[in-house]
């Protein structure tokens, strides 16, 4: 054994001195202080996943189901190949794009894990395609965004997109910043549900977001990580298949761990859509060769449990009709803290899980240390930590806190 006594130490390489120190996640952080306080009423709304009105994030009944098919009928656990579950991504393509866009000859698309690997191995095929591209991004937006991108070699900028204290989209100063976009630049969008914020952009915004994408040449990358968990399966589509509809190039990055919760068994896919059929073969086989190189081939579980999902009557119906309750869980909960607090009617008019609080992080920090109420240091809450006997104090501690 090397100790720190050792001759060979003494004379090892150095390389690992040489890292910068990288700050330990803040909201992952969290997940610790929340467990080693013994407050009674202490309340999550840190940690971004669903949460029923028992707090707890349960497996759905359809996952259940399903797993309880792949363990009678799986007979081998060989490789599958880079592409993953290739019924799965075309099922999958159905439920995110719609048929006509799924059925295209110009789309191709492929199994990744989770949103974080579609965005990931989608940010690697753009620097292939456009080494000389930058990813414009809106702010805020999911911290893991930027990194994403920059990790992959490609350039990033941030546009205006959400004014926190007037708790509102200003689409005015999105598309001034965006006019600095160059051709053949990215634009990242949320599809549903953003993340922090809850903001939705109107249809007419995303009509006039696929105008000017179309007028200078910009591609769209969209995030579409809750489908289902905003206003429907249909509607929360909506405006990722409209700029597919109306755009010859575009990306879609999309996560199963939400919808269906499935968050540890790291379910997503990629899609791209070329302007001629005849490039998608070439897309296909850079798409393939990347994933050989960045996981070999995705994580098999979570996927074939989807396809099983999607591919019985039954069990679709149920994750649907779950789906649903989650939705109408979160949806609830937002028109309860709107009546209840005027200074929060704009939740009561936002979608998905998350929401921002005009929070100075001081102020974040006092509802945990004063009241046991954990929230992203941002400001961001998890509207799903929230229960119908927990608000009181939610609202009461946040009137102690930021009046
Ligand atoms: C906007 C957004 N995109 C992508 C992801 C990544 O999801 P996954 O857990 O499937 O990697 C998340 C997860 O929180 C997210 O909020």
């Amino acid at each position: 054994m090397i100790d720190a006594y050792s001759p060979v130490a003494a004379r090892a390489w150095d390389g690992f001195d040489q890292l910068d120190a990288v700050p330990a996640d803040a909201l992952l952080g969290l997940i610790g202080l929340y467990r080693s306080d013994d407050r009674p009423d202490k309340i999550d709304l840190g940690v971004g996943v669903f949460r029923n009105d028992d707090g707890a994030t349960p497996v759905m009944r359809a996952v259940k189901s399903a797993e309880a098919h792949l363990l009678q009928d799986q007979s081998t656990k060989s490789y599958l190949g880079a592409d993953g579950d290739s019924r799965f991504a075309e099922l999958l393509a159905e439920v995110a794009l719609g048929s006509d866009i799924a059925r295209s000859p110009r789309l191709c698309g492929v199994q990744t894990p989770g949103g974080t690997g579609a965005l990931r191995l989608g940010a690697e095929l753009l620097q292939r395609a456009a080494p000389d591209a930058t990813v414009w991004i809106g702010e805020p937006t999911w911290p893991n965004h930027g990194p994403i991108f920059l990790s992959a070699g490609l350039k990033v900028a941030g546009h205006r997109f959400y004014d926190v204290a007037a708790a509102t989209i200003d689409f005015a100063a999105m598309m001034e910043d965006l006019e600095a976009a160059m051709p053949g630049d990215i634009l990242l969008l949320h599809g549903c549900c953003h993340n922090p914020t809850g903001a939705t952009l109107a249809p007419g915004q995303w009509a006039t977001i696929a105008g000017f994408c179309e007028e200078k040449g910009i591609i769209p990358l969209i995030d579409l990580a809750y489908q289902g968990l905003g206003d429907g399966l249909d509607e929360d589509a909506a405006a990722t298949r409209a700029m597919f509809a109306a755009l010859p190039a575009a990306l879609l990055a999309y996560s199963c761990d939400k919808n269906f919760g499935l968050y540890r068994d790291r379910v997503g896919a990629l899609w791209v859509q070329s302007p001629r059929a005849g490039t998608a073969p070439l897309v296909r086989g850079n798409m393939f060769a990347l994933a050989r190189s960045l996981w070999s081939m995705p994580p098999d579980h979570g996927a074939a449990l989807v396809r099983i999902i999607l591919d019985s009557r039954d069990l679709r119906a149920d994750w649907e009709a779950e789906l649903s309750a989650m939705r109408l869980r979160i949806n609830g909960l937002r028109e309860t803290v709107a009546a209840r607090q005027p200074s929060l009617a704009f939740i009561g008019r936002q979608r998905g899980m998350f929401a921002m609080l005009p929070m100075a992080p001081g102020e974040v920090a006092e509802m945990r240390a004063r009241h046991g109420i954990y929230m992203a240091p941002n400001g961001r809450i998890n509207i799903a930590g929230l229960t119908r006997e927990n608000i009181p104090h939610f609202l009461a501690s946040l009137g102690q806190v930021a009046p």
